[in-house]
């Protein structure tokens, strides 16, 4: 098996991402002005470029282009200026169920020419045993119990265990595509805010979503209105939160 070589990493200049970072910003207020349609692609896709669990992307982003759903959005997101003004409105999902089948496309999609056979097993057998829940509770304590006994003699994944475990699974990488999402606008100009205030009852008529979508948030993007800031950012002490074991 040859080993894979990766092309040699451009320079970067932390001073540029740095800015990116230090000036995302919740945006409340946006302009009237679109973004143009190659910069929300390009943003997607940068999103998509996210890492995620076992690179199986249980992820999905509506990107909301019709004019009655984002004017219903309004409302719907509790009447939020940065839903009413946004230019773009994406709804950010996590998926459940689409573990299975992506893991079985895993080995279609390897992008060398042979799959590891450690790869294989792992796409086939180990996200069965790592992921597969069944749907009543009890299971999902059972599942707990064996990992539990497993992990004494030797140090053993203790979750996923439930459905719920999975949502939580699922949201961490979704979140994380959020942020690159968010970030990428920045890197074009753009501002966002990520809005967990909607009805979910609401958004979910508007955007139907397969049953297993949960929506981890709704990335609001435009142009920065001048009032769009309603104060300056902060922070809690860094020592609270930076911890060294
Ligand atoms: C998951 C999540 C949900 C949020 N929901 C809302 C929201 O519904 N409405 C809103 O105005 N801001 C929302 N925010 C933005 C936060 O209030 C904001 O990130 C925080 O106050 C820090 O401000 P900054 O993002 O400008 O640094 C949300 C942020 C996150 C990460």
């Amino acid at each position: 098996m040859s080993r894979y070589t990766a092309p040699p990493l451009p320079e970067i200049d932390v001073e540029e991402f740095r800015k990116v970072v230090t000036t995302r910003r919740s945006v409340r207020r946006f302009t009237d002005e679109p973004i143009p349609d190659d910069i929300v692609h390009d943003c997607l896709d940068m999103a998509l470029l996210a890492p995620n669990s076992s690179n199986l992307q249980p992820w999905d982003f509506y990107r909301v282009v019709s004019p009655d759903k984002k004017k219903a959005l309004g409302p719907a997101c509790l009447n939020q200026n940065a839903a009413k003004t946004a230019a773009e409105l994406i709804v950010v999902c996590g998926r459940t169920r689409t573990w299975k089948q992506h893991s079985a496309e895993m080995l279609d999609y390897w992008p060398e020419e042979t799959v590891p056979r450690i790869v294989e097993k792992y796409y086939t057998v180990g996200t069965r045993v790592h992921y597969g829940t069944l749907p009543l509770d009890p299971f999902g304590r059972l599942k707990k119990l064996i990992r539990d006994v497993t992990g004494i003699r030797s140090p053993a994944p203790r979750w996923p265990n439930s459905s719920t475990d999975m949502q939580l699974w699922a949201c961490k990488t979704a979140a994380l595509a959020a942020e690159n999402l968010m970030l990428a606008f920045r890197a074009h100009g753009y501002d966002t805010c990520p809005m967990e205030g909607y009805d979910d009852a609401r958004v979910r008529k508007i955007v139907p979503l397969p049953r297993d979508a949960f929506i981890v948030m709704i990335v609001a993007a435009g142009r920065r209105a001048d009032d769009g800031l309603y104060h300056r950012q902060f922070r809690f002490e860094r020592e609270r939160f930076i911890h060294e074991v």
